[in-house]
C-alpha cells in the first residue's frame, strides 16, 4: 500500500472526463439491452421480418406485428438499439430505413428447418427471467453473508430452491419449463459444426458413453456421421423414460455419481459447468472408472468453455458473462485452462490436451 502523501491521484483530462461519463451509461444501462432483447423476442419480430421475406421497413413491421401506429416511433427507437447492438441488421443506403436478420437473429426466428437452427426463444427468456434478475440484484447481499459450504447461489439463497432441481417447479413451473427449453436449445444449437470438428476426436472410436446425453440428439448426430461407434446415452431416469425408441443409440437410466456405463470414451458435453470442483472430481472419477487405459484408447472429451483471454475480446466478455450466470444461478462455474488441469488431475488422470476451440468452447480429451 502506497505511504500516507504518496497516492496516485487520477485525475482525468476533460475529455477522459466526458469518456468515463459515457462508459458509465453504457455499463450501468447495459440491462437495457438485455430487455430490449427480450422485448424483441416476446414480440415475434425476428419471425415477422423472416416472414416478410428476411427485410421489413417500420410500418411493414407496425401492420405484421398488430402494433398501433402511434408506437411506430418507439419502435424505430428500439430497433435502432438493436442494430447498434449487433441483434438485427438494417440496410441504410436505401430511402426507406429496412431491418433485416443477422445470423443472430436467425437464431430467434420460430419455426426454422435447417440443420444448424435451434430456436433460442426460451435461452433469452430464462436468462432476463424475474428469477434470474431478482437473483442478480441479490449479488452484494449473498457477498456479505457467511453461508455454509457448499455455498448455495444467490438463485437457490433467494428463492430457497435451486435451479433445474425436481423442486424448481414449486417455486415456478412455468419458469422450470423455459429454463429446461431453453438449455436445451443451448446445448443443441451447433451440433452439426461440434460433431465436424470434432472428425479426429471419435474416428476409430469403438464405444462412446454420452454421459448427462438427455434424449440422445447429440448421441444420434454422432452415430449417423460415425456409424461404426457403438453410443450410449446416460441420463437420468425421468429423462431416459422419455427418449425417443432409437435402435442406433443405447439408453441407460441411471445417476453419474453411482456409475457409469463402460466405454472406450465418455463424452462430458456442457455438463461440468454446472457442478462445483468436488462435484466435478467426483463426475471425473466415475468417468475414469467407465474407460479402459490410454493404451486402449481410453479417454474423456470434456466439451465446455475455455476461459482466456487471449481471445477476440468480445468472445472473453461472453465467457465471462457466463460464468457469472452460473455463478448467480447454480453452484457451477466456467473455467480456465488451469481450473480444468486442477480438477481432472485431482480425479487422478495423468494428463491431458486441449485438442480444438470451437468458438468460446474448447475440447478436451483427458486420459487415464
Ligand atoms: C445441461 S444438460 C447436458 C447437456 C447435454 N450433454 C448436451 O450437450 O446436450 C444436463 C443433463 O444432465 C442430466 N443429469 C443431471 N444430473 C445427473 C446425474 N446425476 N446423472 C445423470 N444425468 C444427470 C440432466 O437430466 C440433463 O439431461
Amino acid at each position: 500500500m502506497a505511504a500516507a502523501g504518496s497516492q496516485t491521484t487520477i485525475v482525468p483530462t476533460d475529455a477522459e472526463l466526458l469518456q468515463a461519463q459515457a462508459d458509465l451509461w453504457r455499463h450501468s444501462l447495459y440491462y437495457l439491452t438485455s430487455m430490449a432483447l427480450k422485448c424483441a423476442v416476446e414480440l415475434h419480430i425476428p419471425t415477422a421480418i423472416h416472414n416478410l421475406g428476411g427485410a421489413a421497413s417500420l410500418p411493414d413491421l407496425v401492420t405484421s406485428l398488430s402494433l398501433p401506429e402511434s408506437k411506430l416511433p418507439f419502435l424505430r427507437r428500439l430497433m435502432r438499439l438493436l442494430v447498434t447492438s449487433g441483434i438485427f441488421a438494417s440496410d441504410n443506403n436505401t430511402e426507406v430505413e429496412t431491418y433485416r436478420l443477422n445470423p443472430l437473429s436467425w437464431l430467434l426466428v420460430e419455426g426454422v428447418e435447417a440443420e444448424n437452427h435451434t430456436y433460442q426463444q426460451c435461452f433469452v427468456l430464462g436468462t432476463v427471467s424475474r428469477h434470474y434478475v431478482e437473483a442478480a440484484l441479490s449479488l452484494a447481499d449473498w457477498f456479505k453473508k457467511d453461508l455454509p459450504v457448499p455455498v448455495p447461489s444467490p438463485f437457490e439463497e433467494l428463492h430457497g430452491v435451486p435451479l433445474l432441481h425436481e423442486d424448481t417447479p414449486k417455486l415456478d413451473p412455468e419458469l422450470d419449463r423455459i429454463v429446461h427449453e431453453g438449455v436445451a436449445a443451448h446445448d443443441n444449437l451447433a451440433i452439426g459444426t461440434i460433431i465436424r470438428e470434432c472428425n479426429d476426436i471419435f474416428k476409430g472410436l469403438q464405444s462412446l458413453t454420452d454421459c448427462c446425453g438427455g434424449n440422445g440428439t447429440t448421441a444420434r448426430g454422432i452415430v449417423k456421421a460415425f456409424p461404426g461407434i457403438k453410443c450410449t446415452v446416460l441420463d437420468l431416469p425421468k429423462v431416459i423414460e422419455k427418449a425417443p425408441a432409437d435402435d442406433a443409440v443405447n439408453y441407460v437410466a441411471g445417476d453419474m455419481f453411482d456409475s457409469i456405463p463402460p466405454a472406450q470414451a465418455v463424452m462430458l458435453k456442457l455438463v461440468l459447468h454446472f457442478w462445483d470442483d468436488e462435484d466435478c472430481v467426483k463426475i471425473l472419477k466415475q468417468c475414469r472408472k467407465a474407460i479402459p487405459s490410454r493404451e486402449q484408447g481410453g479417454k474423456v472429451i470434456i466439451i465446455d468453455i475455455v476461459i482466456g483471454h487471449s481471445m477476440d475480446p468480445t468472445m472473453y466478455e461472453a465467457q465471462l458473462l457466463f460464468d457469472m450466470l452460473m455463478m448467480v444461478n447454480t453452484r457451477g462455474r466456467q473455467r480456465s485452462e488451469d481450473d480444468w488441469r486442477e480438477i481432472v488431475t485431482k480425479a487422478g488422470f495423468s494428463d491431458y490436451k486441449i485438442v480444438k476451440k470451437i468458438g468460446g468452447r474448447g475440447i478436451i480429451e483427458v486420459y487415464p
